[in-house]
């Protein structure tokens, strides 16, 4: 007589499940979608961004709980509170398994009367706070077969007008990966970047233009089937920081809607 297994079998788990994520920019935009899909993928997000209060409204209307504060208000310009949000998360969750870098800001102005200090908040939240993060953050990655999501732009591989300073970034953000991913080849950490197009976000929704643009100029850069939704792009970072990427290194990954197909 042939035996009958009665038992249920195992839902297959999920590639995210029971990791640690801190994600940059988790109060609005991209950085929400990623941290809400890797919440509901089984994940522990810690969110980290500026301003504390639209923080926390962001994490407890994600996770369902209002008295939630897994989030940590930070300046990622600053070295100082890049170490202290990595600190928190590993002190907090027993370690780290995938930095996800996705805060962001981008102002158009004219590039002839940028000034000096302009260029360096371009470049503090837009390069030096992914590396900082990153610096802070290998270590523990080292730990635990982790891996770092950098969030670039179609403005890392081409140019946009108005935007010298984010384009720069965005650019480095590029190289940066790739430097990463060269030097922690012999050992698990693995280091994507992802780049993605225009998209609904408050980023975008804020956009000012200075006097005298050329709209034209502007254009080159718009969709050509418009505006994308932040949770697409997110499924795709998800993806790259997942189990499921495990051979996926030192990539960078359009997310665009055919914009720089040609
Ligand atoms: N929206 C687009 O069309 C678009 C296109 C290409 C790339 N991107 C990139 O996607 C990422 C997310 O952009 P978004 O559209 O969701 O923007 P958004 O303005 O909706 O969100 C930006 C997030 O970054 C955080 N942030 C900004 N400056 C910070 C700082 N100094 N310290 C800590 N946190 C800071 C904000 O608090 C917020 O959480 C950015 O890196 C942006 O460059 C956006």
């Amino acid at each position: 007589m042939p035996t009958v297994n009665h038992t249920r079998p195992e839902a297959p788990r999920d590639a995210l499940t029971g990791k640690v994520a801190l994600v940059t920019g988790a109060s609005s935009g991209l950085g929400r979608a990623v941290a809400e899909l890797l919440h509901r993928r089984g994940a522990t997000v810690l969110g980290v961004a500026r301003d504390a209060s639209a923080l926390a409204s962001a994490m407890s209307d994600i996770t369902g709980d209002p008295s939630d504060n897994r989030y940590f208000a930070a300046d990622i310009g600053s070295s100082e509170a890049c170490a202290d949000a990595v600190a928190a998360c590993v002190a907090r969750f027993g370690g780290l398994d995938l930095l996800i870098n996705v805060a962001g800001a981008h102002t158009l102005r004219h590039s002839h009367s940028v000034t000096d200090e302009e260029w360096a908040d371009d470049l503090a939240v837009n390069l030096n706070g992914p590396f900082y993060l990153s610096r802070a953050a290998i270590p523990h990655l080292l730990e635990r077969r982790g891996n770092i999501v950098n969030v670039a732009s179609i403005a890392g591989v081409q140019g946009q007008a108005y935007s010298a300073g984010y384009c720069a970034a965005k650019h480095a953000l590029i190289g940066l990966t790739r430097a990463l991913a060269v030097e922690y080849s012999g050992s698990t950490l693995r280091v994507n970047a992802v780049c993605p197009g225009g998209m609904t976000t408050p980023l975008v929704a804020g956009f000012t233009f200075p006097e005298g643009v050329d709209f034209d100029l502007v254009l080159r850069s718009a969709a050509p089937r418009g505006l994308m939704r932040p949770e697409d792009v997110a499924a795709l970072i998800c993806f790259l920081a997942s189990d499921d990427a495990a051979a996926i290194h030192g990539s960078v990954h359009l997310a665009d809607n055919g914009k720089t197909a040609g």
